[in-house]
Formats: structure tokens, C-alpha cells, sequence
């Protein structure tokens, strides 16, 4: 069977080659077409553990191809994923334009039945308005059927996440598509991965749930870390402590400078514009959003204090600019307010990152901020190194060495990755997260 994946972003193209892995016959097609060159090489645009391999692999054996032309791909494919980018607007509504434009050309193109499956997130009522437009386009009496079925991955972890994930959710009011989309998840069945059939409509609130849920925790421990560091109590061991309840459970309970990337800030956003919008506001959501504004705040003004307010004219390293570690992204990236704050302040900016310079480049030129080879480089000369991104490699650096290049002694560790007492020990100015 063919399939069409439109998008070739983390979701799309992830799920394109994941599903050439299962054995079906998938094009995806990007209308960028210097990005479809480039994978018709198997060149990633971005970078993303074990994904450069899976598309090779699936090129190499021909059931993964790629192509600009939406309109052939779609005939030829019966099931078509939609996996184009829905950014936020100013006022926290999602951006539906990409994914309109989407079903007006396979609208447009159709000469048969086809199921329409969206991997894209949306809101509440996009999959029945994708139907009514392809209907409405097609003009020619042909019908298709629309399912549900959001997308889970965590990039830097995102092959393994499409391949074995924690269930798959298909939310449909057609038992055919249904069959047809279960069909294709039939590798999964093997390694006993849960499936949630339901309908339209819930399974585009459990994505947004379910991301919400997890910022929850975020800014909650957030929060705890904050009250923690006015009561002398150890985030660490409360989160642990808490994690130990299997009603709660230990993940993503970890404090940090708030949270960044492409889904949580934007999907928050639009579930509080979605319970506004229906008259049913998610008060908890928006307090999250708010306590994670607040949060990047705090993180500046720790380095602030840390250099008592002589920020201008100081040099600061920052490790780690993606939102995240393992990841090229910088979305959304805590690194990005800091980085923005202190140079307006009139520090000197020496950044490292293993994957996202580049990225970063963009936003701030090499004139802006000095790009390091690597953690010494940046620290080089630095009045405070401030750990923005918990990347393994920070979390093994040689002290003692950092000290000695260093221009005054201080670290600001927003990620928790070192232990207060064997930093301070070796003679640092040292400040964590909510560790009393
Ligand atoms: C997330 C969801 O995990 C995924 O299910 C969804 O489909 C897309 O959004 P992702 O954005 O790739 O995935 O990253 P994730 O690993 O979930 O981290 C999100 C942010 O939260 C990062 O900025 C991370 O640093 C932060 N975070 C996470 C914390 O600050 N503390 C934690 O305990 C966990």
C-alpha cells in the first residue's frame, strides 16, 4: 500500500520513515523543495538521534521516496497523513493556515476515496472542517474519511517514540478508515502497544490533555523548587520522594528554567484558547503558562544576582542553547530570554552548544554572541558559567580546569546537573535550583 506523509518537520518525516520501516510504500512530500533535495540524498535538516540511519535505510530499499508534488503522490496513496506545522498566533490560537491549505489541495486533486489521517495537533473541530473542505474542494461527489491520530514523539528520543510508543490513539467516526489506519499500525501490534479507538473529538483533546498534564508537573515542581529555596528544603528529594507514589510517578518532575520546545508552550497556550473559546476555561493550564513565564524570569535574575548586579560588562558562558538536550531545536529555548536579557543588560555573551549554534546564529549573529568550539572555550575568561541545557557532556566537566580559565569562580546550574557540596567544595560561588 502507498501512503502520503505532507510535512517533512520532526513529526513527518519521523513517522514517514518509521512507517517505511513497517513495510508500507510512503512518500513524503514538502512543498520546500531545497529540504526535498536534500533528503532525496538522506540529508536531516535538524539533528535527531538515529533518524539519519532509519531514512537511509528505507531509501535504500525503496519503499521511502520524496517529492515536492503533493498532487501525484495523493492519487497514488490511499491513506494520506498531514503533518504540517500548526504555530501559535500572537493570542495563543493556533496558526490552522498550513494544514487548510493542505486539505484544499488534496481537495483539489482527488479522483477517489482516500483516508485523511492528522498527525499535525489541532484543535478541537479541525478534523471535521478538514473533511468539509476536501468535500467542499473536490466539487466531483467523492467523499474521504478523516482519523485522528496525534502524534507522542519527544524529539531527541523521537524514532524510538514512533516505533515503540506508550499507546496509539485513533480517533474516528469511520469503522473502513479505522481498519485501514489500524492495518497500518500492525507492527505495533506485536510489541503489544496499546490502541484508544475513540472519535474525533476525544482524541484531539487527549494530545492536548495530555501535553498539558505533563507541563502541569513541570511548572508544579517549578514552584516547589522555588518554595524550596525560601523554606531550605531539597527539591530533589521531594520530587523523589513524591515520584515514589505510583499515583503520581517520577517523570518530569524535574525543576529547571521552564519549559521550552515546539509543543508545550504553544499547546498549553491553545488549550487555555480552546477552554476560553468554549466557555469552560482550564484555569490550571493558564496558571501553568504564567508560573512558566514566571520561571524564565527567575533564571535571569539568578544570574543577576550571582554577579550582584554587575551584569554589564561582565562575561558569561552559556552551555546548552536548545530547548533540550539531544536536539537541534531551539524553540521556545529558555537560553533564547536569558541570552536576549543579558545582552541588553551589557554583558558579553560566550555561548557553546553541541548541536544548536547554528540554530542560534540566526537569531543572534556571531558580531551578538561568541560561539565557542567548546565548554572551555566558552568559559574562557568568564565571570559565571550559567548551565542552560543539561546535555551529557556538562555534566562531566573538569572542574578544576574550568576554574583555573575562569575570571571569577561562579556557576549558575539551572538543570541540577552538579552536586552543590563538590562544587562549592573545590571553592565555586554555586547556585542550583530549589536546593535549600
Ligand atoms: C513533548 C512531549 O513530551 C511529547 O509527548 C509531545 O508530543 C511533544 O512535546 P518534547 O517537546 O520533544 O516533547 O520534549 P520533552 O522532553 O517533553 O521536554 C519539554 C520541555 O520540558 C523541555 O524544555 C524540558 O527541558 C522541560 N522539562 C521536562 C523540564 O523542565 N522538567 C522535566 O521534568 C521534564
Amino acid at each position: 500500500m502507498h501512503v502520503t506523509v505532507i510535512g517533512t518537520g520532526y513529526v513527518g518525516l519521523v513517522a514517514g520513515a518509521g512507517l517505511a520501516d513497517f513495510g508500507l510504500q510512503v512518500i513524503c512530500v514538502d512543498k520546500i523543495k531545497e529540504k526535498i533535495d536534500l533528503l532525496k540524498n538522506g540529508e536531516i535538516p535538524f539533528y535527531e538521534p538515529g533518524l539519519k540511519e532509519l531514512v537511509e535505510r528505507n531509501i535504500s530499499n525503496g519503499r521511502l521516496s520524496f517529492s515536492t508534488d503533493l498532487a501525484s503522490s495523493v492519487r497514488l496513496s490511499l491513506v494520506i497523513f498531514i503533518a504540517v506545522g500548526t504555530p501559535s498566533k500572537d493570542d495563543g490560537t493556533v496558526d490552522l493556515s498550513a494544514v487548510e491549505a493542505v486539505a484544499r489541495e488534496i481537495g483539489k486533486t482527488i479522483d477517489d476515496y482516500k483516508v485523511v489521517v492528522t498527525k499535525s495537533t489541532v484543535p478541537v473541530g479541525t478534523n471535521r472542517r478538514i473533511k468539509e473542505i476536501i468535500e467542499k474542494e473536490a466539487q466531483n461527489g467523492i467523499t474521504v474519511d478523516v482519523v485522528s491520530n496525534p502524534e507522542f514523539l519527544r524529539e531527541g528520543s523521537a524514532v524510538e517514540d514512533f516505533m515503540r510508543p506508550n499507546r496509539v490513539v485513533l480517533g474516528s467516526d469511520s469503522e473502513k478508515a479505522l481498519a485501514i489506519v489500524k492495518d497500518i499500525y500492525r507492527p505495533l501490534y506485536l510489541i503489544e502497544t496499546p490502541f484508544v479507538i475513540t472519535n474525533l473529538e476525544t482524541a484531539e483533546m487527549i494530545k492536548y490533555a495530555s501535553n498539558a498534564f505533563l507541563a502541569t508537573k513541570i511548572s508544579f515542581i517549578n514552584e516547589v523548587a522555588n518554595l524550596c529555596e525560601a523554606v531550605g528544603a531539597d527539591v530533589h528529594h521531594v520530587a523523589k520522594a513524591m515520584g515514589l507514589d505510583k499515583r503520581i510517578g517520577p517523570k518530569f518532575l524535574h525543576p529547571g528554567p521552564g519549559f521550552g520546545g515546539s509543543c508545550f508552550p504553544k499547546d498549553t497556550k491553545a488549550f487555555a484558547a480552546i477552554g476560553q473559546e468554549f466557555g469552560s476555561p482550564v484555569k490550571i493550564v493558564e496558571a501553568v503558562i504564567e508560573v512558566n513565564e514566571n520561571q524564565k524570569r527567575r533564571s535571569i535574575n539568578k544570574v543577576k544576582e550571582m554577579l550582584k548586579d554587575q551584569v554589564a560588562g561582565s562575561t558569561i558562558a552559556v552551555l546548552g542553547l536548545s530547548f533540550k538536550p539531544n536536539t537541534s531545536d531551539i524553540r521556545e529555548a529558555p537560553a533564547i530570554t536569558l541570552v536576549d536579557a543579558l545582552l541588553k543588560e551589557g554583558a558579553k555573551v560566550k555561548a557553546y552548544d553541541p548541536a544548536a549554534q547554528e540554530e542560534f546564529k540566526r537569531l543572534f549573529a556571531e558580531d551578538k554572541v561568541h560561539y565557542a568550539k567548546d565548554p572551555y572555550e566558552a568559559a574562557e575568561g568568564a565571570d559565571i558559567v550559567v548551565v542552560v541545557t543539561e546535555w551529557n557532556e556538562f555534566r562531566n566537566l573538569d572542574l578544576i580546569r574550568l576554574k583555573d580559565i575562569m575570571n571569577q569562580t561562579k556557576i549558575v546550574d539551572l538543570r541540577n546537573v552538579y552536586d552543590p557540596k563538590k562544587v562549592k567544595a573545590l571553592g565555586f560561588d554555586y547556585v542550583g535550583i530549589g536546593r535549600g
